[in-house]
């Protein structure tokens, strides 16, 4: 046979493979997400995220401690709001004394070069569930953005690295970069989710804060998992509005977006690989039908050539440990 082209040349053996390898991973690469709760000594695995915990801010940083040096340069807040705080105006969310605001320092003061990223939306904090004020059975929009600007400014008095506002409300990007302006936080960063989909790969997560919306669904706020070009329309915006990273959200399933949305920015893209991405790679792991480090190593490698600069994922721990 002759062949003028003959690609399996440059597969040929270990050596040839990585020398023209695309893409790699790197500890620097990922974000650690990480499940805050009140209290001494907890530690409680997440029954639908196993290997995955939501710890008491003296775990945390353990934890913290940890995945610095395993590498990992950022950690990204979520915390579980007792009920007897949660209302429909989310002010727990800006309390200097809360749970996200003693965590941020707790976690800056033990480990101060590790970037603390931290959620920003109402759900935690929501009586309803939702990420924003509820009125007669919708989110309201501008309402919503005055209370995310109030709580971007406690995380970063709390000296919070970046906020990463996840409720998807219009406006709020510019919003809160005005109030930074204003209060003179201007080193503190803003890692927006330009892109996220109204996902039912969000569901473990949920189980992990008790946040599952009490009526309807997010899908006012939200988007749709049928559209590509308006995740390019909302990450412009967010770029506009003086974001400093965008994000998509979920990962695995959004890959076309991830790359459509690299190619548009000239800022750094972030991809969430969210929690029912986890729970799925678990879950057949456990079956005996795929082998997990395999799985996992392929799962980011494809986000990070998808276009993702930074990856947040529940794996980062386990990639770190697969790639030394
Ligand atoms: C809430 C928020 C969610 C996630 C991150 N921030 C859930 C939601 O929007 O309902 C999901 C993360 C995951 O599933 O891993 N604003």
């Amino acid at each position: 046979m002759y062949l003028q082209k003959r690609p399996r040349i440059l597969r040929n053996n270990p050596a040839i493979r990585s020398m023209v390898a695309e893409t790699f991973l790197k500890p620097g690469d990922f974000i650690a997400p990480l499940f805050i709760d009140e209290g001494e000594n907890i530690v409680f695995e997440i029954p639908s995220m196993p290997g995955y915990y939501r710890r008491s801010i003296d775990g945390t940083i353990k934890e913290v401690k940890e995945l610095w040096d395993l590498g990992i340069k950022s950690v990204l807040l979520f915390i579980k709001a007792p009920d007897d705080l949660k209302d429909n105006t989310g002010k727990e969310a800006w309390n200097p004394y809360g749970l996200m605001q003693r965590s941020i320092k707790a976690i800056k003061s033990a480990v101060p070069d590790m970037i603390v990223m931290t959620d920003v939306a109402l759900d935690p904090y929501s009586s309803y569930g939702h990420d924003g004020i509820v009125k007669d059975g919708e989110i309201v929009n501008d309402e919503t953005v005055e209370a995310l600007v109030k709580m971007s400014l406690s995380h970063a008095a709390a000296g919070a690295d970046f906020v990463a506002p996840s409720d998807m409300m219009d406006g709020r990007i510019g919003a809160i970069r005005h109030a930074f302006e204003e209060n003179n936080f201007t080193k503190v960063g803003i890692m927006a989710y330009s892109a996220k989909y109204a996902s039912c790969f969000y569901g473990p997560f949920r189980d992990a804060l008790d946040s599952a919306p009490g009526f309807g669904d997010k899908k006012t706020y939200q988007m749709n998992y049928a559209n590509r070009i308006e995740a390019v329309k909302e990450a412009l915006a967010d770029e506009e509005e003086g974001a400093d990273i965008v994000m998509v959200k979920p990962a695995m399933a959004y890959l076309d977006v991830i790359r459509e949305v690299k190619n548009s920015v000239r800022i750094p893209v972030s991809a969430y690989h969210v929690s029912g991405e986890y729970a799925l790679i678990k879950a057949a792991a456990k079956m005996g039908w795929i082998d997990e480090n395999k799985a996992i190593l392929e799962s980011l490698t494809s986000i990070r050539r998808a276009g993702a600069d930074l990856i947040a994922t529940y794996f980062a721990k386990d990639a770190c440990k697969l790639l030394s």
